[in-house]
């Protein structure tokens, strides 16, 4: 069995969400998705509008998705992709060549973003609604 891994923090899930979710699960048949949590967002001074338990319940919903696990700091990638026996680490491209290391444990996949659509662009647009 091909596993895969994604990781990210898929606040208010768009269509861009659910395009690179089918996109990596199609790589193989096993899909697990690194969900920062709400600490590791905090860290990186992101605001989340979903809890992480509501955030990982909304992925579990979605097809393409196998496991969720917490993702609560950078250096853990390594260690996921042993411990779950990765084959293939998949990122959108806005992350190109940042996990270029992990290419000596698995294949690294960056995978083209879907355009014009983002949480902050969401957020930002219902803000100018208000
Ligand atoms: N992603 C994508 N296409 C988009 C938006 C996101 O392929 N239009 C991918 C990202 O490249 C990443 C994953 O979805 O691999 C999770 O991204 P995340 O940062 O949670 O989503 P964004 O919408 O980019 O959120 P933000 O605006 O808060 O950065």
């Amino acid at each position: 069995m091909k596993r895969v891994i994604t990781y990210g923090t898929f606040d208010l899930i768009h269509y861009g969400h659910i395009n690179l979710l089918e996109r990596a699960k199609k790589m193989g048949d096993y899909l697990i998705v690194g969900l920062s949590t709400n600490q590791f967002n905090e860290e990186k001074n992101k605001k989340c509008y979903f809890s992480f338990e509501e955030r990982k319940r909304l992925l579990e919903a979605i097809r393409y998705v196998d496991l969720v696990i917490p993702e609560e700091c950078w250096e853990q990638k390594r260690s996921d992709i042993e411990m779950y026996h990765v084959d293939t680490f998949v990122m959108g491209d806005d992350w190109s060549g940042k996990f270029d290391d992990l290419k000596d444990i698995c294949d690294v996949v960056y995978l083209s973003r879907t355009p014009e659509i983002s949480t902050t662009k969401i957020k930002k647009e219902l803000k100018g609604k208000e």
